[in-house]
C-alpha cells in the first residue's frame, strides 16, 4: 500500500496556558514543549505507523530544526528522498489552554518554498501511488500540480482543506474524498453547518461540483459523510482528551490507509475515527500509535 503525502512540515512550539491570551493581555504559560507537526507531516508519520509505505514531498528549513524534523520522518519510517532543506523551517507557535482549547500562529517558511517544479519532479512518485493525500499548507499551484499528476494517473487524492481557503472548481471536481471540519466547509461552500440538514445541504453542493465524497470532521461529534450512495453521521467514543492539535490530521492518515485497505467509506471514517480518538488523549501533534491500530 503505497501513499504519496505533499504538503507541509513544522516545528510546533507549544505553550501550556490556564486560557487562549486575549489582544492586549500577557500571561505565562505553565509549560512549554517542541513537538513535530505541519498537517503534512502528520499524515504520513500516521499513514506510515499504520503500516502503509509513505512517500512525503514537501520542504524542510536549512537550519537545525529542518535537521531534526526530516530526521523525526525517516525516523517514523517515511522515505524523504522529495525533501530538500531550503529556506526557514516553519513554525506552528500553539497556545493549549486549560480548557483543552488551541489557537494556532503558522509560520510558513520553507512550506511556501514548495514549487510546481518540485512537485513535477516527482511524477513518477504520485503516478504510483494508491492515494494522494493534500492539504493546504503549501503554495495552491503545488497543491493543483499534485493532483493535476494524480488525476492523469488514477491515483485517488484525499484532501485536507486546511487551513480553510477557497478551493477553485477544478480542483474540486478532481477530489474523490474532501475533508473539512465544520468551518472548513462553511468557508467552501458559503453556507451553514450546523445542523445535520446544513451538513446535508453544503456536502450536496460539493458533490454536484464533481467530489467524490464529504466527510466533515465535527470533533467529538464524530462526523458526517456523503457520497453519491449513502450519507449519514459516525459517531466518536468517548475519550480522555489531553490535545486536539492534529486530531484531524491523524483522522486523514487513518482514513487513507483503511481506504487503501479497500474498506468502504463508512468502515473507514470508523477506523479514522478511532485513531483520532486515541491521538487526543497525547501531548503533541504526532501520537505514538501501536502497531494493534493497524488494518489487518
Ligand atoms: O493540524 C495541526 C498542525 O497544524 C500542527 O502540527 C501545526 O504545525 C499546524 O500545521
Amino acid at each position: 500500500m503505497n501513499i504519496t503525502v505533499v504538503g507541509s512540515t513544522n516545528m510546533d512550539l507549544v505553550y501550556l496556558v490556564p486560557h487562549i491570551v486575549k489582544a492586549g493581555e500577557t500571561i505565562h504559560s505553565t509549560k512549554h514543549e517542541l513537538f513535530f507537526g505541519g498537517k503534512g507531516a502528520n499524515q504520513a508519520v500516521t499513514a506510515s505507523q499504520l503500516g502503509a509505505s509513505v512517500h512525503f514531498i514537501g520542504n524542510v528549513g536549512a537550519d537545525d530544526f529542518g535537521k531534526k524534523v526530516k530526521q523525526n520522518l525517516q525516523d517514523k519510517g517515511v522515505n524523504t528522498d522529495a525533501v530538500p532543506s531550503v529556506g526557514v523551517t516553519g513554525q506552528a507557535i500553539i497556545q493549549l489552554a486549560d480548557s483543552g482549547e488551541n489557537s494556532i500562529i503558522l509560520f510558513p517558511g520553507a512550506n511556501f518554498l514548495v514549487t510546481t517544479d518540485q512537485i513535477e519532479a516527482n511524477t513518477e512518485t504520485i503516478a504510483s501511488s494508491d492515494a494522494l493525500l493534500l492539504q493546504l499548507e503549501i503554495p495552491m499551484a503545488a497543491v493543483e500540480t499534485a493532483a493535476n499528476i494524480a488525476t492523469q494517473n488514477g491515483v485517488q487524492i484525499i484532501l485536507n482543506p486546511a487551513p480553510a481557503q477557497p478551493i477553485s472548481d477544478s480542483l474540486l471536481k478532481k477530489v474523490s474524498i474532501l475533508t473539512p471540519n465544520e468551518t472548513e466547509l462553511a468557508i467552501l461552500t458559503g453556507l451553514k453547518t450546523e445542523t445535520e440538514e446544513d451538513l446535508f445541504q453544503a456536502c450536496s453542493s460539493l458533490l454536484q461540483k464533481g467530489v467524490g465524497a464529504v466527510v466533515v470532521t465535527l470533533g467529538a461529534k464524530g462526523s458526517y459523510y456523503m457520497n453519491s450512495q449513502e450519507h449519514g453521521k459516525v459517531k466518536a467514543r468517548p475519550v480522555d482528551v489531553k490535545d486536539t492539535t492534529g486530531a484531524g490530521d491523524a483522522f486523514n492518515g487513518a482514513l487513507a490507509v483503511a481506504l487503501c485497505h479497500e474498506n468502504s467509506l463508512r468502515e473507514s471514517i470508523l477506523y479514522a475515527s478511532k485513531v483520532a480518538g486515541y491521538a487526543v488523549t497525547q501531548l503533541g501533534a504526532q501520537p505514538t500509535i501501536p502497531s494493534s491500530f493497524q488494518v489487518k
